[in-house]
């Protein structure tokens, strides 16, 4: 194994290039299947190394300390270039995922007090709504079959919320139903944009026609929902009543309709698939440790009496959060995150020319047997006060860290506790042997060929909500 500890005194080194794996180590291994060959990867080449993918030269990054060079003491290094990005600004215009330099700054400004734990204590009850109207319908489906596969279903729940936190009652069902598959459809083109982009414009380019009316159908929708509620003095606790009042304070500077619309459609599709996949990698886990996932009722049963949670009890449901958080290790959704490098730089004393493609791993950092005693187990008590202290700052960065972290990292953990206390107060999440989850890493870490679970009702446990 290569050592990659700084050696200052001999000036920055060349990176070292990474060695072809015995049993992997080819281009298909790192495209379709790298969850292990990315692991095995650190432990043959280092910390640090340069891939060579032929068309493409990655420097791989997989230790804490590179995530806080990158992310934190030389953020001002490393920007999001490349046409992934370039693809998602056609769809988020300069919402604040995508946006950079002064327009990323100042929304940050406008968007980020909303996010604050304590200024969301008002969605809780919207949150807590949706995911009731949900679960409704889960007791029937799961009387209906013997396993059902709660990825989809975790989709739809967590579409459903988001309507709910973002646009309260202002968006109809019916426009919910009209938005939805215009929306699921531009998601899907997000990946031939990014191929067909820098065509000349006279090349065809599949299904651009039908991704502009997609746009052409949510800019009519969100325009229309956001135009009704700056006319309506009462708009309620949603996002978009936050977003609307940002601003209106010190600076007087409001957003523009059209910044409403590209914010309310970020965080939309920021909140979409990240949150769904990490519940349900979360209920894969539950499902195959019924200590763990019983731990977790009796935590859900004592804390809550069976009524539906408040603000307040999220503060004491200390085990449905280390779940969470340790879910999110074991299977970050955003498990890379590419930067490009704009002047030279060194990090851990190798030599970063000027543009490089750097690619901080955070599947692999998450799963560094320095940081991570046996990483592949699901041990929940990781996140236990005495086992985190002394843990480097950044073995876990699920959300991001440094100026461009997540906005929605509280918005998230308080959904995630939500959800999981209210299906553990309904249903014990059952083995369906011969059906584990596997990882899919494509856009996001997600478990392909889906979640099946038992959805077994607990018996005599309904919540007060629901038994009513
Ligand atoms: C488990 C759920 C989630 C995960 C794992 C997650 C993860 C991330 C990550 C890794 C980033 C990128 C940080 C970077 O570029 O360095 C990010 C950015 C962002 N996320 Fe999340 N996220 C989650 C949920 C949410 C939710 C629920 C919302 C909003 C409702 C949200 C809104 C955003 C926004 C707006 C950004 C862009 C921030 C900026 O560039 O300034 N996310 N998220």
């Amino acid at each position: 194994m290569i050592e990659s500890t700084a050696q200052p005194s001999l000036g920055p080194q060349p990176l070292p290039v990474a060695r072809r794996l015995p049993l992997v180590g080819s281009l298909p291994e790192v495209l379709f299947g790298p969850a292990d060959y990315l692991i095995n990867a650190r432990r043959v080449n280092g910390d640090i190394y340069l891939l060579n993918m032929g068309v493409e030269k990655l420097v791989v990054l997989n230790h804490p300390r590179h995530i806080e060079h990158v992310f934190v003491s030389n953020s001002s290094n490393y920007r999001k270039s490349g046409a992934l990005w370039d693809a998602m600004r056609t769809l988020l215009g300069n919402g604040l995922a995508v946006s950079q330099g002064e327009t990323w700054e100042r929304q940050r400004g406008l968007v980020r007090p909303q996010f604050r734990r304590d200024r969301l204590i008002g969605v809780v009850p919207l949150m807590v709504e949706a995911v009731e109207n949900e679960l409704e319908r889960w007791v029937s489906l799961s009387e209906a079959a013997e396993s059902v596969d709660v990825l989809p279903l975790l989709g739809e729940l967590t579409m459903k919320l988001l309507v709910k936190t973002v646009f309260g009652t202002s968006m109809s069902h019916e426009s919910i139903e009209r938005i939805r598959p215009e929306i699921m459809y531009a998601i899907k083109y997000l990946v031939p944009a990014m191929l067909t982009n820098s065509l000349p414009s006279w090349v065809p380019r599949p299904g651009a026609r039908r991704y502009a009316l997609a746009l052409r159908r949510i800019d009519e929708i969100l325009f229309e929902v956001i135009d009704q509620r700056r006319r309506d003095e009462d708009g309620g606790d949603d996002l978009l009543s936050m977003l609307l009042n940002a601003g209106h304070g010190e600076s007087g500077d409001a957003m523009s309709p059209r910044q409403l619309r590209d914010e309310t459609l970020t965080l939309f599709l920021a909140g979409y698939e990240t949150t769904s996949v990490s519940l349900a990698w979360a209920a894969h886990y539950l499902s195959q440790d019924a200590a763990i996932q019983e731990r977790l009722y009796g935590e859900v049963s004592s804390v809550l009496e069976g009524s539906a949670p408040n603000f307040s009890d999220l503060n004491n449901l200390t085990y449905a959060r280390n779940v969470m958080m340790e879910s999110l290790r074991i299977c970050p959704p955003i498990w890379w995150n590419p930067r490009e490098a704009i002047e030279e730089d060194v990090i851990d004393g190798f030599k970063i020319p000027k543009g490089s493609n750097v690619a901080p791993l955070t599947y692999v950092v998450h799963h560094h047997p320095d940081f991570w005693v046996e990483p592949e187990r699901f041990d929940p008590d990781r996140f236990s006060e005495s086992q985190s202290s002394g843990r480097h700052r950044y073995a876990w960065h699920p959300f991001g860290v440094g100026p461009r972290k997540c906005i929605g990292t509280a918005f998230a953990l308080m959904e995630s506790q939500i959800v999981l206390a209210m299906i553990l107060q309904r249903f014990k999440l059952g083995l369906v042997p011969g059906r584990t989850a596997t990882k899919a890493m494509l856009g996001t870490l997600r478990p392909k060929n889906g979640v099946h679970v038992e959805l077994r009702p607990r018996s005599g446990s309904g919540t007060a909500a629901a038994g009513n």
